[in-house]
């Protein structure tokens, strides 16, 4: 079996930390979503993994390489618009040729891995296609499916607003080389895009078999912001903590935090789950459960939980508690001491910040 992951895309639901970013590369739980992905593949006993990528390119090519720092062998396949799902696959045919694959999108993070999955697929080669489901409070936001009586599937739709089912797709699918006679033969959507879900309904109505899964576990599809701290929460909470950085004396760190190489906690507390990034300096401040902060960060007396802090940016004497909040990289906040206090910003196009009330 085969791998691919759709990277591609524009991520304009995650802006403006991804105007010049993949949305895929953003970090949960200090490890960014794609990386996630790609190991879910691999530790499934997959090696061999095409990538889809678009705008992005160059930034994803430059992490992930060759794919030897994970083991794996990874191809890049560019789409040069982002034309649909179906599209990502069909003009991946050259490197899937008629080999049984797993589509996964590279902005989905999923509990427990996909191990089981792929072994069932493995275990059927009747079935053209399995595609996992799960129940969700908006379904218009997903594919959804509704069930005949005896679970297998009556049909599937694409975001429809008024929804049949509460079962959403979730962005893992399993092919055989039947989907690309579906990806050829359907149309686009009103959206303008090749649909996976049209193609997989397309396989329905010409007898295949697609088979459908029910994840009970827990599911993100990290399209937007709030999903991010979702997704973040919900990884830390599976952590292995360890300390390899150093925390002081002065200092108090709950068990469940994980303190990455040169990190170093002073004066400080940590509450987990929590990560804190290799490199970065906690000084005289608070860092709360459900927090992650990447390398080479410093927060300097500052209170912050339930966040997110990209690389390199600095956070100084923030007068109030930052909470449920995504802040880029090389972001610098500081509190001015001079007369009379004013606020100084620049900050990007789309960027929101909340400021309390005096
Ligand atoms: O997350 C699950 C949902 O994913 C499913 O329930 C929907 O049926 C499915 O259409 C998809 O919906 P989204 O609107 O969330 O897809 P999105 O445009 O966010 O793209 C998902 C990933 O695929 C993302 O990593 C970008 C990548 N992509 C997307 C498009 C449209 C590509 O690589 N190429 C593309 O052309």
């Amino acid at each position: 079996m085969k791998g691919l992951i759709l990277s591609g895309g524009k991520g304009t639901r995650l802006y403006p930390l991804t105007y010049t970013r993949a949305k895929q590369l953003i970090p949960v739980a200090n490890k960014p979503v794609l990386f996630r992905v790609i190991e879910a593949i691999r530790d499934a006993g997959i090696d061999e993994i095409g990538i889809v990528t678009g705008d992005t390119h160059n930034e994803i090519v430059e992490a992930v390489g060759d794919g030897s720092q994970f083991e794996v062998y990874i191809e890049y396949i560019n789409q040069e618009l982002p034309m649909g799902l179906a599209h990502a696959v069909k003009i991946s045919r050259d490197f899937l040729r008629d080999d049984r694959f797993v589509m996964f999108l590279g902005d989905n993070v999923i509990e427990g891995g996909i191990s089981d999955l792929i072994r069932d697929f493995d275990k059927h080669p009747d079935w053209n296609s399995q595609i996992v489901l799960t129940r969700v409070e908006y379904p218009q936001h997903y594919g959804v499916a509704r069930l005949k009586e005896n679970g297998q599937i009556d049909y599937l739709v694409e975001k429809p607003e008024d929804p049949p089912s509460n079962l959403a797709l979730v962005g893992i699918y399993m092919f055989d080389h039947h989907i690309f006679e579906a990806t050829n033969a359907i149309q686009p959507s009103a959206r303008g895009e090749l649909e996976i879900t049209d193609a997989l309904q397309w396989l329905l109505e010409h007898n295949y078999v697609v088979y459908p899964h029910i994840h009970e576990g827990w599911w993100v599809d990290t399209g937007k912001p709030i999903d991010m701290l979702d997704a973040n929460s919900r990884v830390l909470e599976e952590l292995r903590p360890a300390i390899r950085g150093v925390v002081d004396e002065l200092s108090e760190v709950d068990f469940r935090v994980t303190i990455e190489d040169g990190a170093q906690i002073i004066n400080s507390v940590v509450r987990g789950p929590a990560i804190i990034g290799r490199d970065t300096i906690v000084r005289n401040s608070y860092v709360g459960p459900f927090t992650s902060i990447y390398h080479h960060v410093t927060i300097e007396n500052c209170e912050i939980e339930r966040s997110i802090v990209l690389e390199h940016s600095k956070l100084r004497n923030v007068g109030s508690r930052i909470q449920d909040s995504l802040i880029g990289r090389f972001a610098d906040v500081d509190m001015s001491d001079r007369k009379p206090i004013a606020m100084k910003l620049a900050l990007g196009d789309h960027s929101k910040v909340r400021l309390p009330l005096k």
